[in-house]
């Protein structure tokens, strides 16, 4: 998969591809991020790319010119799957449209900041928002961290063990069951008992009811959905 993602502050987005499962994705070839600095396409040489609101009123709005000629450039070498914007007002971001976009192959990701981009821009080339909270960040780029990384765990070859990811909360509308490792009494802190008899079946039933549990009492919400 490839991901490009133009931001006003590309330096946000290094540390979190750099380590760890996102690392190793990059590696492996499976996942691949490019970052733009949204400056490269500013219209003078002060490096602007945002100017005051129409009609008055705090902050900045990020102008049409740069985005459009970012998104320009970048399409002339890619034909993106979608153009996504993070912003808070988009539909909020679960794991079932992290599965869908995981299915994609060229991705183009917008990092707002402050106030925001200008509606024409949404309007013409946005084909989908996403927020991943009811709360406003300083910027996109964190939220656009978070959903590269549900991404890019998903696609076939990122985790070791593949099963891991359908074992995920939310997979199936359910929340994970518990899980613990050695030693087997801590303090005298126990580990269920069936969970070091060796007998698989009784351990799967036992995780299935455990994520039951779990979803009716923290997320019954999850219960209701389709
Ligand atoms: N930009 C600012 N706040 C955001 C949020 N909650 N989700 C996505 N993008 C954002």
């Amino acid at each position: 998969m490839l991901i490009h993602i133009i931001s006003a502050v590309p330096e946000l987005l290094e540390s979190p591809f750099a380590h760890s499962i996102m690392k190793r994705a990059a590696e492996k070839g499976l996942l691949n991020i490019h970052t733009h600095n949204l400056r490269k396409w500013a219209i003078n040489k002060h490096g602007q790319i945002d100017d005051y609101q129409y009609g008055g009123g705090a902050g900045m709005v990020m102008m049409c010119e740069p985005l459009v000629n970012a998104i320009e450039e970048l399409q002339q070498e890619t034909k993106f799957d979608e153009i996504i914007y993070m912003t808070p007002d988009g539909p909020t971001f679960n794991q079932q449209m992290a599965n869908q976009l995981s299915m994609k192959e060229n991705l183009l990701i917008i990092c707002g900041h402050y106030k925001g981009i200008d509606e024409r821009v949404r309007e013409h080339y946005i084909t989908k928002e996403i927020s991943i909270g009811d709360y406003v960040l300083s910027g996109g780029e964190l939220a656009a961290a978070v959903v590269v990384d549900a991404i890019g765990r998903l696609l076939p070859g990122v985790l070791n063990d593949e099963t891991s990811a359908l074992t995920d909360s939310f997979q199936d509308n359910l929340l994970a069951p518990p899980v613990y490792t050695r030693p087997a009494d801590f303090k005298g802190w126990k580990v269920p008992d069936i969970l070091l008899q060796g007998d698989p079946k009784k351990v799967e039933d036992w995780r299935q009811e455990q994520s039951l549990l779990r979803t009716q009492t923290r997320r019954p919400d999850l219960l209701d959905k389709e």
